[in-house]
């Protein structure tokens, strides 16, 4: 990740003492993203014009202003320097879309209403120039990064499809650190996808920040790769709910090779929280998803992905956030404090949650994905399931795989069978694995 250099930020404030205060937030919201403020425009990076309304003439004003500014631009420009014009404030909010119309130099306009989607809009603005972002984020990879590699057997493999993010939750670095959304050329991942198959790899998992918002869909790029010789399993990380397009959901009930394992982060189960983090859906959305998925693969092993102690969140919230996850059941599933991450919007929100608060938020809704965890995997027990063995178990003998849920298996097993799918039946169930027995010699 980047450290971003110094950016230097002009903010004119016209009005009343609302837009004075209004500025000041604005320029607390952008400090993290490396913006300092400066008395001078013709050195900023970013200039916001703060305007009001109230006062005779002040449209054209504003007007004036930013053909004044359009020329700085352009002499900036000439000395290899972008700059970013922002139109804030009530001019903003009443006529908007007529300001861009009429100064094309105005990069974008926020409404009093939207301050907090400044740094998302500023992001965006920059991508539509080409420019790269530079944001101030901390190297702490800790909610950005695509799994690494466990590719210890070659059994297995990862295989990225698509990289970036357009959504803006309000929580995440991603969009700032990863940029906007781009996927790969389905010829060059199908390419990739035979080599490993080439190798020995029997199961691959597209690797994406939101692989479902694949370019052209993400279903018939499993049906193509389904059909490269050998190559068995197909899975798929991470997905937007929003992305879940009905050919993707389809293709759970169509494709053999597509497992039933789906990981789709909720995030929260209260409609007020999920508006806040710009998650674009409420928890019925989601769940009705959810009973659309099952129904094309009923026994598909949802997993997810899940914010404690977002701002604002109350405890009837976050009773909520239970509640979906009662009604959804999940057979696996990540919880996380939430963290704030200077930059985002989240981390300017009022009501930021006691520490002590999540702990105790995290905890209950811990125990209770354990429980449903615990219930998934006990009604594995008598089933006969294929495993495809990647390695040798904890225990002499034994071998360890997985499931078409991705729960580990394990079994006592010849090493030979390393990169086989073997029927193997369920006899116990952990607390994060199975344990069984080989139900037939393999073909
Ligand atoms: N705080 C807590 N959890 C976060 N995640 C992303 N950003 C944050 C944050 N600021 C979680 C989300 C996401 C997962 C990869 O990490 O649940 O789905
Ligand atoms: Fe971050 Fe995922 Fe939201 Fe994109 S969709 S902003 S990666 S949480």
């Amino acid at each position: 990740m980047t450290t971003a250099a110094r950016k230097r930020l002009y903010i004119k404030t016209y009005g009343c003492q609302m837009n004075v205060y209004d500025s000041e937030r604005m320029a607390d919201l952008l400090r993290p993203l490396g913006y300092a403020a400066t008395g001078d425009a013709a050195e900023a990076d970013l200039v916001v014009l703060n305007t009001c309304h109230i006062r005779e003439k002040a449209t054209e004003k504003v007007y004036s202003e930013l053909g004044q500014l359009k020329r700085l631009k352009l002499a900036r420009e000439k000395a290899g320097k972008a700059t970013t014009i922002a139109v804030a404030g009530c001019v903003a909010q009443a006529e908007g879309a007529e300001i861009m119309a009429r100064q094309p130099a105005v990069d974008l306009v926020v409404g009093p209403q939207a301050y907090h989607r400044l740094p998302e809009l500023i992001a965006r603005a920059h991508r539509a120039s080409g420019e790269r972002l530079a944001a101030d984020f901390d190297a702490e990879a800790k909610f950005d990064a695509l799994p690494e590699a466990r590719d210890v057997s070659g059994v297995t493999a990862f295989l990225t499809v698509q990289e970036g993010c357009d959504k803006f939750c309000s929580f995440c670095v991603v969009p700032y650190t990863r940029g906007a959304e781009y996927s790969r050329p389905a010829d060059a991942i199908i390419a990739e996808a035979q080599a490993l198959a080439a190798k020995g790899v029997r199961e691959v998992t597209l690797l994406g920040q939101n692989v479902n918002a694949y370019a052209g869909g993400l279903a018939p790029l499993v049906r193509a790769l389904a059909a490269i010789e050998g190559l068995d399993r197909i899975r798929y990380t991470t997905s937007h709910p929003n992305d879940m397009d009905d050919a993707l959901i389809a293709a759970h009930g169509e494709i053999a090779a597509l497992m039933p394992y789906l990981h789709l982060p909720a995030q929260a189960g209260s409609d007020r929280v999920l508006k806040a983090m710009n998650r674009g859906y409420t928890a019925d959305d989601y769940l009705r998803r959810v009973e659309r998925i099952r129904a094309a693969r009923p026994d598909i092993a949802l997993s997810g992905d899940f914010i404690v102690g977002f701002p604002g969140e109350s405890e009837r919230d976050f009773e909520a956030t239970l509640a979906l996850v009662r009604d959804a059941r999940y057979a696996s599933a990540f919880s996380f404090k939430y963290s704030r991450r200077p930059g985002t919007p989240g981390a300017a929100m009022q009501g930021q949650v006691a520490e002590s608060v999540k702990d105790e938020r995290l905890q209950r809704l811990q125990a209770l994905l354990a429980e449903q965890q615990a219930a998934f995997n006990a009604a594995c027990v008598g089933r006969t399931l294929p495993v495809l063995f990647e390695k040798p178990g904890r225990h002499p003998g034994q071998m360890v795989g997985r499931s078409p849920y991705l729960q580990p298996v394990h079994a006592s097993a010849d090493p030979a069978l390393a990169g086989r799918i073997v029927p193997v039946e369920i006899a116990r169930a952990e607390a994060n694995s199975l344990a069984g027995a080989l139900a037939l010699e393999p073909a």
